[in-house]
């Protein structure tokens, strides 16, 4: 998707760090109870030490929607995120992104037209008030909205279960957008088996399935994947395995299922970080999920090791464009009086949206 992010003046981009943190600094000074930094726990450490929140998703989300205060929300993380911080703040608040191309390869594999045109084409062969859209938190505010309008939920890797289990208390079949993964795991994880899944893949009439397809199935799930998570395979567990046979895996749900069976562990950013915590010295911990991340906690528990399963490093790219330089720039202008790179949902989308997050959070 583009998103057109102005080039940044020199003062900034040639900036030495020292300077760029006493200019950030003296801007959160300036700027007080004003502002709320939200970082995502992929933030690279130089922008995550000035978050005055970190979380996962879900939690990122929770903090917008509870903090009335900060009229100025400034989200370390990526566009989709940044949207929902948007619709489930007050309309006093502004939410601002300060890279506009930090945006998620994953919630561009589903684009309206395409959920629309998958809708109308379920309705032309099943009763679709028995389907229930669900859709990933990473994932436009549009599809967003789609799926409130249609009677579905947003989820994020820390709540699917609960919220496909409340989905098919609503309905018969469930529709996932976008990634086929978190939907295949979490399927597998409330008991179903591979004949109650099929894969919808958005470039084909009817997803590429037939009628009986789509009929006897229970899930069907978008063809969308994250690149950073689709990376990690069942051999590097078992490299991981084969030298450290006490170790334990710990994966994200956005990992293949192959992966996942072979886990010990698996959930979101924030369980992950738990698990870690809680590990205790002398513990071997292998982790498949974004490379930043894994990198803090191996810093922050010097007493344990804490390693990527994938030896090749294996970063999210758009959550890496957040730096010291974008993140200076947007904040000396709010302490100018300009708003740079705020992110705003139409009205029309925030009701839908709206909807659709707030019955995520209500079950959570
Ligand atoms: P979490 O909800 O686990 O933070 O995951 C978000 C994400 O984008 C993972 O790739
Ligand atoms: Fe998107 Fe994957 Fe990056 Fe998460 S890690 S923001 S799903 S590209």
């Amino acid at each position: 998707m583009l998103r057109l992010q102005p080039r940044l003046p020199d003062e900034y981009t040639s900036a030495q760090p020292a300077a760029l943190e006493a200019r950030i600094r003296a801007a959160k000074e300036a700027l007080g109870d004003r502002l709320l930094i939200l970082g995502h726990h992929y933030q690279r450490d130089e922008v995550i030490r000035w978050a005055d929140a970190r979380g996962d998703s879900f939690n990122l989300a929770r903090f917008a929607a509870d903090n009335e205060r900060a009229t100025d929300i400034v989200f370390c993380g990526v566009h989709f995120m940044a949207e929902s911080a948007d619709v489930l703040t007050a309309d006093h608040q502004r939410v601002i992104l300060p890279d506009l191309n930090a945006g998620c390869s994953m919630a561009d594999m589903a684009d309206l037209d395409q959920v629309e045109e998958c809708w109308e084409s379920l309705a032309a062969i099943t009763d679709v008030d028995r389907v229930i859209p669900i859709t990933y938190m990473n994932s436009s505010a549009a599809i967003k909205a789609f799926v409130g309008e249609h009677g579905g939920a947003v989820c994020t890797s820390s709540n699917a279960r609960t919220v496909l289990d409340w989905a098919l208390g609503r309905g018969d079949k469930v529709v996932f957008f976008p990634d086929q993964h978190l939907g295949r795991n979490t399927a597998f994880q409330m008991g179903y088996s591979a004949p109650d899944m099929r894969l919808w893949n958005p470039r084909f009439e009817l997803g590429g399935l037939d009628d009986a397809d789509v009929k006897e199935s229970t899930f069907l799930l978008w063809k969308g994947h994250c690149s950073v998570h689709q990376r990690f395979t069942p051999d590097h567990v078992a490299a991981f395995r084969a030298e450290y046979p006490q170790g334990e895996v710990i994966v994200h749900p956005e990992t293949s299922h192959e992966v996942v069976v072979l886990a010990d562990k698996v959930g979101s950013t924030e369980r992950i970080l738990e698990w870690v915590d809680a590990a205790g010295p002398g513990a071997v911990i292998g982790v498949a999920t974004e490379i930043h991340m894994i990198q803090r906690m191996a810093k922050e528990h010097p007493d344990r090791t804490v390693l990527s399963l994938d030896p090749l490093i294996c970063p999210c790219s758009t959550m890496f464009r957040i730096d010291e330089p974008h993140l200076a720039w947007c904040l000396e202008a709010l302490v100018d009086g300009r708003v740079l790179n705020q992110i705003t949902v139409d009205a029309e989308t925030a009701e839908w949206a709206r909807v659709a997050l707030q019955r995520m959070l209500d079950l959570a």
